[in-house]
This record gives C-alpha cells, structure tokens and sequence, in this order.
C-alpha cells in the first residue's frame, strides 16, 4: 500500500504563447504527466497545473507581424497548445494563462508583499530603442557587428564567432531585426527586486531543503551565490505587452515576474472550479504532517529563475516553498540540436500526423532517468524500439493468446504459473520506486523484463498446439491463455502512467478500467472477454521518413494573408531556434497571363495616417498618376513611421478589388517584402526617375 495519504500540486513550466508546441516541450510535458498519472493511480491527491506563458516583448512583435491583437494571437495559440496536448494525452486537471485576472490579482499581491519587505528599488536603465518600430529592443532582436572580433551580424548579448559577451550598445552598427533602424540609446527608470537581501535565505534552502538535486546546488553555489547577486529588473517601459505596475504607472511586471506566479495564478482557478481552498496548497505549514509537496517540472535552460527568483519571491510573500524542483535535460534529434534545416524541429502536430502518440511516451519515459542530462531521439532507435518493446513484447502478448478465451472467458481458477504473477507482483514495489523518482527509465526496464519472463511462458506453452490438440486440451489451453492474458493486464497496469490509451484499450478487453495501481498485485478469474483488437501497430521507417519530409516543408516560413489592401506577411521563425529558415519555396508556376492580370502601378503617397483603433494599419493616400487617387489600409503600422512615407514612391497592386473595411473602403494593395528569417516589412521602390502610373511589366 501506499504510505500516508499525500496531497501534490505538480506543475510543468508554462510554454510561451509565441510558438507551438514541438517534441522538445514535450520532454517535459510527457514525463510530467506521467508522474501525475502514477500518483494517482497511486490513490494520492495530485493536481497537474500548467497555463499559457502568454507576456512579453516577441507577442507584442509577432502579433504586428501577424496583423493582430496579441490578445487574438494568444487565443489561438492557446487553442492549438491545447489541442496539441491532447493529442499527445497530456490531462491538466487546469491549464491556465499569464493574462487573467486571477494572475493580475496575484502579481499585485506578491509586488505588495516585495514593497513591503523593501525589496523595490529604481533606477535608470540605457537600452537600445527602435524609433520606427517604437519599442525598446531586447537584446535578440538587435544585431550587429562583433565589437571584439569584427563578425558581421551578431546578436545584441554575444558573439557566436569568438564567445565574446557584452551589451547590445557596444555593438558596432547595430540594426533592428524588427524594422533595420538604427537604434538609439534611450534611458528609462526600470524597477528591481534586491534579491541579495534574500542571499542568506536562498543559499542555505538551495543547499539543505531537499528541493534541489545536490549537484544543482553546487552548481548554484558555484556560479551565483558565491557573490551578491545582481538586482533583478522586473519592469518594462511601455510599450510591453503585459500588466502595467498598479503603483507605477507606464511600467510593466516583465514577463519572467508574471510567469511563475501563473502557477499560483492556475491553483486559485482550480480552486475556485473544483471548490478547494488555495491556501491549503500554497500556505507555509512548517513542519505539519498535512502540508501540501509542491513539485516544478522545468528545463535545465530555466534553472535560474526556478531556484533564486522563485523561492525568494515566495519568501518575500510568506508562501509554501518547492518540495521538488525536477529539472530535466533538453533534447537532441538523431544527436544533433532540433534543425528546421535538417526537418528535425518536429512540431507536435507533425508527429501526430504520422504516429501514434503513446510510442512517443513510451520512448521518452525509456530515456528519462530523472537526472539533467540532455536526452536523445534517435529515429531508427525510437522505431527498433517502439516495435521490439512495445509491439513484440508487449502487445505480441495478447495477440497470440486472446483469441483462446473468446467463448470460455477465464478460467475460473488462477491456475498455477510457476510463480510468474507473484514475481511481476512483487517487482511492483521496485517500479514504483523508480517512477516515483521520475526513474522511468528503471521503470521500464523493469517492466519489459517482466514481459520477456511472460513471452517465455507462451512460446514454452505454445498455445497454438493445444488448440489443434482437441477438446481433451482445452482446459489447459484456457489456463495457459489465462495466465498470458493476466500477465498482459498487469503489464498494463504498470505503463499505464505511460500509456494512457493503451490502458483503456486493454481495460475493454478484460477486466474493465484501470483505477488502481493495486490491480497489479491479483489475477483476474472467470472474467468474459472482450474481442481483441491489434492494440498498437508496428512503425515502418517510411512513417518515420514521411513525418521528417513534412516536417522539413512546414520549416519554410508559412505566408499568412492579411486583411485586404495589405501586403501579405510571413510569420517570425519562433519557438527557440535561433537559426535562419529554409528558403521558402517558390510558388507554382503561372503564364504570363496570369501575370498581367495583375496590374502592378507605381504610385506615390501623398498622406500616411494611422488608424488609432487598428494595430498594424496605416492608411495611405496615394497617386497613380494625373489626378487618379486611391485610399488603401496597409499593414505596416509600427514598421513605418507615417510621416516618413509621404512623398515616397511604392509599387501597388492596382486592380485589386476593393474591398469595404471597418475604417473605410481599401482600394487596392501596396506591395512588400517580408520572410526569410527577418521581421521587417519592407516596402519596394523603383528607381529614381520612375513616375506615378508606370506598369509593372
Ligand atoms: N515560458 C517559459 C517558462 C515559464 S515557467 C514560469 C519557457 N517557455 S518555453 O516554451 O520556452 O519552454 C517550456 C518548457 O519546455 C521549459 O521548461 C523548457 O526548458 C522546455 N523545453 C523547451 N525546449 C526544449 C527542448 N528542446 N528540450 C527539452 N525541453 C525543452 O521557458
Ligand atoms: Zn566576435
């Protein structure tokens, strides 16, 4: 039995709203769910909370890229981190996001609780500023020349050519990757948490709270406590897609302040739908019995803020601190970092195309030993595995044994294995030991030599046989598909933490759903049976080639249509790949009629205003020549300055047809140039000397 009850709030990190989701999130979603699925198989009370990470400067930019609101932007992505989740059998008992009231609530509270405390402090900060796009610039969105080694088109942090590291103003000829300005240097007062006030309190949690692998701690020890740590910069300037600090207007919480507490943020909404009290999760409880564990699943890349920030800013706050902070490895693809390049930055919904989404799991939970080190999909291994494990081990089991019980059910009588059940029975002790320290790839191991001990039995026993032997056979035929059948049900039991669908499917053939972890530990007797279906299928390496293909095409930047009277645009590369896109690949081709069916004018403008109640639209005035004018909404606001493309010569699509927007009627299409890895829309121009009313041919 398990020990004392235990009541466990689990959270993974919350997946930013600014790209999908893709095989390496689920690392971390997939062993997270397994540790929920176990625990309460396991009969303990545990919640799995997680939400949308949804502030922040690279939103606020890639919904003006997109041509919408961030709050439009944040509602889809949200729909699709869902969907992509379930796919994959990810069951939140909440999934929350960063921009709710619930969240709003609790940030002020904790900034409440740091003021008090005297945590806050103010003072100037210089930062680049892009005067075309009007936003300050972090540090990835500015590149230049190496002011160390003198390598062109560097990132505004580091050099990639020589490691060397400096300040985005230190660039030589910086420009801005979202509109190629020049930035300026501008100051603004920016507030800070004084962290090192808290330097006695982190240095000895880390150390001796139990909440963080020892081997972090040195590493904690080893780089930032060993000196006073720096003040944090919680505020943002406007504009900032965020909450603006209710005490400090015109600043807002950066987003790395209003992120974690989105896990406070997910509990207080959890509570208020299931009727539990928050503070029976997060109130510190010292040394009682009944206290709540609190567990974060995070990536080695979020170390940081997860044991300093965190654990002080719930320090400041009075609240419960981390039981466990679990910190896993990133992953590689065939050895190599995810590459859109080499079609290896597998999306979920790409895989979810081509395979099934429990080989997946079974996979990761078989690599996954619960230490820091990076974990490797290797596609031929992921396929010689799924298939030798979880096909001819696993599922083989039932397949060649099922069909023996469909009139008679089984037998009455466990009948005697040689002690094979109670062997499996009692290794369940050991595999839970290891789930519990997310050792799942102890847990497999373990699991699959028991099913080797099964298929043993069936291949001794050879069933076949006694079926063909006659009815003088058949009490021993039933017996020994009974035994494989059992054998098969308590293997499932055990993965089914990992195997959720699989799970149920082997709860309809026999013995019904899969409630308890106690169910491995006695046979079913004189159950009927259900008819058997093939549980999981083998994976050929042309599914494998298929989803590497598609994923490689899905890698070229995808054009997403405006509103009429713009420019299309592409989307920013997201997610956390700093490398260029693939080309993106060339249109079909058209015949010069199609061509000119398009009537391309040079024109001028002659007004440029913004329209106030649309994000990216400025509306132009312009000329086609003699006295032809046309009004036009383009997509380029925050990319353009309006009082700089008066008088400008641009190429537009003429005989567009028109096409009545809420803010006025758009006449026609102004063309630009967007994609290939860069954020900008760039308007075209011809050559001096070209007139209004001049044909593009
Ligand atoms: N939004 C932050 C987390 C805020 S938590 C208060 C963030 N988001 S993320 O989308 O970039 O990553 C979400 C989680 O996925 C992180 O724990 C991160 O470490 C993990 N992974 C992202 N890419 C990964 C791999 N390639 N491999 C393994 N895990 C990875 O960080
Ligand atoms: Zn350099």
């Amino acid at each position: 039995m398990p020990n004392a009850h235990r009541r466990i709030l689990v959270t993974s990190a919350l997946p930013y709203a600014n790209g999908h989701i893709h095989l390496g999130h689920l690392v971390e979603y997939i062993q997270t769910d397994i540790f929920v699925r176990f625990q309460k198989l396991r009969g303990q009370t545990c919640i799995y909370l997680c939400a949308d990470d949804t502030h922040g400067t690279a939103i606020m930019i890639r919904a003006r890229a997109e041509g919408r609101s961030e709050q439009e932007l944040i509602a889809a992505m949200r729909e699709a981190h869902l969907s992509d989740f379930a796919g994959f059998q990810i069951a939140f008992d909440h999934y929350g996001s960063t921009d709710s009231p619930a969240n709003r609530r609790l940030c002020g509270e904790i900034w409440s609780a740091l003021r008090r405390k005297g945590l806050v402090t103010a003072r100037d900060v210089r930062q680049l500023f892009d005067p075309v796009a009007g936003v300050f610039l972090a540090d990835r969105f500015v590149r230049g020349t190496c002011p160390k080694c003198a390598a062109a088109d560097q990132y505004g942090d580091s050099c990639e050519q020589c490691g060397a590291t400096y300040g985005p103003a230190d660039l030589v000829a910086p420009k801005s990757t979202l509109s190629g300005a020049t930035p300026e240097v501008r100051s603004a007062e920016h507030l800070f948490v004084t962290i090192e006030k808290l330097h006695e309190f982190l240095a000895e949690w880390t150390r001796s709270s139990g909440a963080i692998d020892p081997r972090i701690a040195n590493y904690l020890a080893g780089h930032f406590l060993c000196e006073p740590l720096r003040d944090w910069d919680i505020s943002r300037p406007a504009p900032y897609f965020g909450f603006e600090i209710p005490d400090a207007p015109g600043h807002y919480w950066y987003v790395w302040f209003d992120a974690p507490i989105g896990y406070l943020a997910a509990t207080s909404e959890w509570c208020e739908r299931s009727g539990g009290a928050f503070e029976s999760w997060w109130q510190r409880t010292e040394g009682n019995e009944a206290a709540a564990e609190i567990h974060h699943f995070i990536g080695k890349d979020i170390t940081y803020f997860h044991t300093l920030f965190w654990p002080a800013m719930l320090e400041a706050a009075g609240l419960a601190l981390p039981t466990k902070v679990r910190i896993h490895g990133f992953l590689t693809v065939n050895g190599q970092k995810m590459s859109k390049s080499r079609g290896t930055f597998l999306l979920a919904r790409t895989y979810l195309e081509h395979l099934d989404p429990g080989m997946l799991r079974y996979y990761y939970a078989a690599k996954l030993s619960g230490g820091i080190d990076d974990i490797d999909l290797n596609l031929e291994e992921f396929t010689a595995k799924v298939n030798a494990d979880l096909v001819g081990k696993v599922v083989n089991l039932a397949s060649r044994t099922a069909r023996w019980l469909d009139g008679t059910g089984l037998s009455p009588r466990y009948p005697d294995d040689g002690g094979l059940f109670a062997a499996a029975a009692a290794d369940g002790t050991e595999i839970a030991a290891a789930y519990e320290d997310c050792d799942f790839a102890r847990a497999m191991r373990t699991i699959m030599l028991a099913a080797d001990r099964a298929n043993a039995y069936v291949d001794a026993e050879q069933p076949w046989k006694l079926a063909k032997a006659g009815p003088d056979a058949a009490g021993r035929l039933q017996d020994v598909a009974t035994v494989a059948i059992n054998l098969f049900r308590q293997l499932a039991v055990y993965l089914a933490p990992v195997l959720p669908r699989f799970a149920e499917q082997v709860g309809d053939l026999v013995g019904g759903p899969i409630r308890s972890w106690e169910e491995s530990q006695r046979p079913l007797e004189a159950l009927g049976i259900g008819r058997f279906t093939p549980l999981m299928q083998r994976v050929e390496a042309a599914q494998v080639e298929a989803m590497l293909a598609q994923s490689l095409a899905e890698a070229a930047p995808q054009t997403v249509p405006l509103s009429p009277g713009t420019a299309s645009m592409t989307t920013q590369p997201t997610a956390d790949s700093a490398e260029p896109l693939a080309a993106e690949p060339l249109a079909d081709t058209c015949t010069i009629d199609d061509f000119t069916k398009v009537d391309l004018r040079v024109a001028r403008i002659l007004a440029a205003e913004e329209v106030p109640e649309a994000k990216k639209l400025l509306k132009l005035t312009i000329s086609l020549g003699g006295d032809v004018t046309r009004t036009v909404f383009a997509g380029i606001k925050g990319f353009h300055e309006p009082s700089s493309l008066v008088g400008r010569l641009v190429v537009v699509v003429a005989n567009l047809a028109p096409r009545q927007m809420k803010f006025g009627l758009s006449e026609g299409m102004v063309v630009a140039a967007s994609g290939a890895g860069a954020g900008g829309v760039y308007l075209l121009s011809p050559d001096s000397g070209a007139l209004p009313g001049m044909r593009l041919r």
